[in-house]
């Protein structure tokens, strides 16, 4: 389907805080003569108390004058961990994004530059210095990015020449007593910079439990939520864009207020699930607290001694969660590549080691029947999520930065009408031994009738609800891969990403676990909500201030010239 951009005249009502709107044809990089002096640069971080950093490249002390051998040393070691980036204001973890323009592991003459990296960041500490940053950025013809934790594999949290607001210090959290017309119950209001390492332990003190990802330290409130957020619980409460009560935001046109179901409930509405850093600036978000309770896991592996066993043991755990994904609260996470297979875990909320082991036994016995030896298997049984969690949760290098991935939803359907189809398609990918590759998935059952909204309820892409596996195929390359590779395994990802969309017509997949630049990213991503989400850019974001590869209306106002300076598309 091809979506005709129709830029509707919205008129917005005057709204108090007069901002001037980027007008420039294209906005400035700091090599141009209109770039702002350091005087206005100075001003600006008067304005903002002295909370304005100058973007640096992560290794520049492992080249030119700078260099400094034990820090260098530090951050050769430490280059692939998550850590290193989401502490950082400006570098992001994403090795496409770096672009290799300053390797850790190159001559100390070798060229290091900020690259696709911020210039400036401002650490947000309240609405006023998101107002500042806008203002600024707006008024100076800057690019602006808002930054969390650096997670974004698609590059939708930095941007060249740009100013970031950088919400990683935004760590309030609090539990209430929530009360509206939708929801009566516990709630966690967490502020923007909150991670689910953190999320998770305060939940639990507190009794509650939250919708939260298999990664400890992806940010809870922004890209996460924005594009859906999945995970453990999310076949217990729904995704986390459906779990949210209400979001405090900074709106482009510097008004801090709230968006929920009753004020701005359009804006609510495209946060919950419409695509992250695209309507507003979150400051913090209210979402549901469940009451926490015992909380079972399981794990295994299963190893490649013969292809024909070991891809009919693939075909039968599949065959396996299309029943288990229909067990209330049942979920998993998995992978394998050409020697393995291993179920990461599985968790069953709610249930005890013998509920886990029933709803394990028919896989069990389907593997034995193949005479396939299942290794490490254990399942056990915790007193409350977060033990759970914290029992499977893998240690840091299992999040090593160092790979490019493409994702497709895989409904159950497909399980049903095509498995042999899915399993040769996955055969290719494992069996392309000119790539370090892996498949892995996400079980789910996120239909409305298990987590009891609407289809009208938020602006989740509708391909979620059928969804039995949300899918990632990954490329891993080396530490310091050059630019040269970087590209090829994009483009080997995006192959790959064409294979599942063949093989799932109609589907989508997960924006925040697939690629940049697939070209039918607009159905793929936000599916039959694309128009309404464009029409509520345009009237939260007229300028398109906003900015950022695959996100609603990206290709509708700006695009990147050949120097990666933002310039209109149309004058
Ligand atoms: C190792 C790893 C594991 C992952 N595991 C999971 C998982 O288990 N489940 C899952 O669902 N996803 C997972 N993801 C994907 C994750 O959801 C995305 O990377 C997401 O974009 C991260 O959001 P962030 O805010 O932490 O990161 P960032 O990269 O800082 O930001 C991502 C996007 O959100 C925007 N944004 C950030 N903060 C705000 C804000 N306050 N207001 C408005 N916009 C904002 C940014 O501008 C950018 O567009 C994983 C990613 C990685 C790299
Ligand atoms: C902003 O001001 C603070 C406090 O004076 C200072 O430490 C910091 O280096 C300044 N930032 C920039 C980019 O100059
Ligand atoms: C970086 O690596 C060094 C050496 O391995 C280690 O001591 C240090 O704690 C690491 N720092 C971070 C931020 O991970
Ligand atoms: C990475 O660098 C190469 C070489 O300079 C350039 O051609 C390419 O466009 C860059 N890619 C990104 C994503 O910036
Ligand atoms: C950088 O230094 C290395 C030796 O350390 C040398 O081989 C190389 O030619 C130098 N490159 C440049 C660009 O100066
Ligand atoms: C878990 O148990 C609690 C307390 O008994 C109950 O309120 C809740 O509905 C159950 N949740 C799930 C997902 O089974
Ligand atoms: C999901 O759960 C619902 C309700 O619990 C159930 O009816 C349905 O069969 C499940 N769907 C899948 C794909 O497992
Ligand atoms: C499993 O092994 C048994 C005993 O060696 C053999 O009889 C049976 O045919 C094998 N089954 C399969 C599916 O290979
Ligand atoms: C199953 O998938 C394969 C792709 O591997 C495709 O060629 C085939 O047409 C599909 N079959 C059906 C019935 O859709
Ligand atoms: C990715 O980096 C880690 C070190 O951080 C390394 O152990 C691993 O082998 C790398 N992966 C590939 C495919 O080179």
């Amino acid at each position: 389907m091809h979506f005709l951009l129709v830029i509707a005249c919205i008129v917005i009502p005057s709204l108090g805080v007069d901002l001037p709107s980027h007008t420039a044809k294209c906005l400035h990089l700091p090599e141009d003569r209109e770039w702002p002096t350091s005087h206005e640069w100075k001003q600006l971080n008067t304005s903002v108390g002295g909370r304005l950093i100058a973007g640096l490249p992560l290794a520049h002390a492992c080249h030119g004058t700078e260099y400094d051998h034990a820090q260098c040393q530090q951050i050769q070691a430490n280059f692939t961990l998550p850590l290193t980036y989401y502490q950082d204001p400006v570098n992001v973890m994403s090795p496409y994004w770096l672009n290799d323009t300053c390797d850790p592991l190159t001559s100390q003459n070798a060229s290091c530059v900020l690259g696709n990296m911020p210039s400036y960041a401002i650490n947000v500490q309240d609405a006023k210095s998101v107002q500042a940053g806008l203002k600024f950025a707006q008024r100076k013809n800057i690019r602006l990015v808002i930054k969390n934790t650096g997670h974004d594999y698609i590059g939708r949290s930095n941007g060249k020449g740009s100013l970031s607001l950088w919400t990683h210090n935004l760590k309030t959290m609090q539990i209430i007593n929530y009360k509206s017309s939708a929801y009566t119950g516990k709630a966690l209001k967490a502020g923007a910079g909150v991670q689910f390492f953190e999320a998770n332990q305060f939940a639990a003190d507190n009794g509650v439990r939250v919708v939260g990802g298999y990664c400890p330290s992806v940010g809870m409130v922004g890209g996460y939520i924005q594009g859906g957020g999945h995970g453990p619980l999310a076949s217990s409460y729904g995704l986390a864009a459906d779990n949210t009560l209400e979001f405090e935001v900074v709106t482009v046109d510097g008004r801090h207020t709230v968006a929920s179901p009753t004020q701005n409930s359009d804006l609510y509405w495209a946060l919950s699930g419409g695509g992250a850093g695209t309507y507003a600036i979150v400051l913090s978000a209210t979402v549901k607290a469940h009451q926490d309770g015992p909380t079972a896991g399981a794990a295994f592996e299963f190893e490649n001694t013969d292809e024909n066993t070991y891809f009919a043991g693939i075909g039968a755990f599949h065959q396996w969660l299309r029943s288990a994904t229909k067990v209330p609260g049942f979920a998993s996470s998995w992978g394998f590549n050409n020697q393995a297979f291993q179920l990461n875990v599985a968790t069953l909320t709610n249930g005890t080691q013998k509920d886990m082991e029933t709803v394990m036994a028919p896989l069990l016995k389907s593997l034995k029947a193949l005479n396939i030896t299942v290794l490490q298997y254990a399942a056990k049984s915790y007193d409350n999520y977060h033990a759970q969690y914290e029992a499977y949760t893998f240690p840091p290098e299992i999040y090593a930065t160092n790979n490019s991935l493409g994702g497709r939803l895989i409904p159950g359907t497909l399980i049903d009408n095509n498995l042999s189809g899915l399993i040769e398609t996955y055969k290719t990918v494992v069996k392309d031994s000119s790539f370090y590759n892996r498949i892995s998935g996400i079980s789910v059952n996120v239909t409305h009738a298990r987590v009891g909204n609407t289809a009208a309820s938020n602006s989740v892409l509708p391909a979620w609800r059928d969804a039995l596996i949300t899918l990632n195929f990954g490329v891993g390359f080396s530490p310091d891969a050059d630019s040269a590779e970087l590209q090829a395994s994009q483009v080997k990802v995006n192959q790959w990403q064409t294979l599942f969309r063949n093989l799932t017509p109609g589907g989508g997949a997960y924006m925040n676990e697939a690629t940049f630049d697939d070209p039918t990213w607009k159905e793929d991503y936000f599916g039959s909500n694309y128009n309404r989400l464009l029409k509520i850019k345009q009237k939260y974001d007229p300028k398109f201030v906003l900015w950022q590869h695959t996100s609603v209306g990206f290709d509708a106002y700006w695009q990147l010239d050949g120097r990666g300076a933002l310039c209109r598309v149309k004058s």
